[in-house]
C-alpha cells in the first residue's frame, strides 16, 4: 500500500481554495477535495508495518491546535515551478505533532524523505519554467490569507494510482487529546 499521514481541510478552506483556481496557463489544480496538509509521505509500505505503524500513531499525545492558511509560494523556487503552495502561519504544536508522527513512522521502520518538514497545502502542479501568468498569480495572492481553522485530527491514507489519477482513501484517524477532558 502506498501511504501517507496528513491533516484533512475542512470544507470552508476547500471553497475557499477553489477560488484561488484561475490564471495560469497549463497549471494542473490539485482536485480540491484532496488538497490536505502532508504530515508523512511512506510510499510503498507492507500491510504488517502499517499496522505497526497505526499502532504507534495511536499512541501519539499532541494538543489541538488552530491553522491559519496564508501566503503562497513555489516549491522548489521560482526558476523552477514544479508546484504551487498555500503556507500556514508557524505553529508550534503542528511542529511537534509533525515530529512525533516522523517519530512513529521511523519507529515502524520506514525510512523518510530527510527534507525538513516543510507545512504546506499544494494547490497546483506545474511544468517549469515560470511564466508571466505565474508571477502575476503569485503577486496577486501574495497577502493571501484564508479563515482559521482548528485541527482535532490526523489521518492515515492510502494514496491509490488509477487511470484518473491518485485517489485518497483514509485508513484511519487519530484524535488530538482534548485538553478539556484532560487527556
Ligand atoms: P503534498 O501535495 O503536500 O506535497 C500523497 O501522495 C501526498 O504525499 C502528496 O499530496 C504529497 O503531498 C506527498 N508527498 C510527499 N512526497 C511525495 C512523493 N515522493 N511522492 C508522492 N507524494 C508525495
Amino acid at each position: 500500500m502506498r501511504l501517507f499521514i496528513a491533516i484533512e481541510l475542512p470544507e470552508e478552506i476547500k471553497v475557499e481554495l477553489i477560488r484561488l483556481r484561475t490564471g495560469i496557463p497549463r497549471a494542473r489544480w490539485v482536485p480540491v477535495e484532496q488538497i490536505h496538509l502532508t504530515l508523512a509521505f511512506l510510499g510503498e509500505t507492507d500491510e504488517e508495518t502499517a499496522r505497526k505503524l497505526a499502532a504507534g500513531l495511536a499512541r501519539i499525545k499532541a494538543d489541538p491546535f488552530r491553522l491559519l492558511p496564508r501566503g503562497i509560494g513555489c516549491f522548489p523556487n521560482l526558476q523552477r515551478p514544479r508546484v504551487v503552495w498555500t503556507g500556514l502561519k508557524p505553529e508550534p504544536n503542528l511542529l511537534r505533532l509533525a515530529a512525533a508522527v516522523h517519530e512513529s513512522v521511523l519507529a515502524a521502520g520506514i525510512a523518510l524523505d530527510e527534507r525538513p518538514f516543510s507545512p504546506h497545502l499544494t494547490v497546483a502542479r506545474l511544468t517549469p519554467p515560470c511564466s508571466v501568468e505565474l508571477s502575476a498569480f503569485l503577486d496577486k495572492h501574495a497577502g493571501l490569507a484564508l479563515k482559521p481553522f482548528d485541527v482535532r485530527e490526523f489521518t492515515l491514507f492510502q494514496s491509490l494510482l488509477t487511470r484518473q489519477g491518485a485517489m485518497h482513501i483514509p485508513l484511519r484517524s487519530f484524535p488530538l487529546a482534548d485538553p478539556q477532558l484532560g487527556f
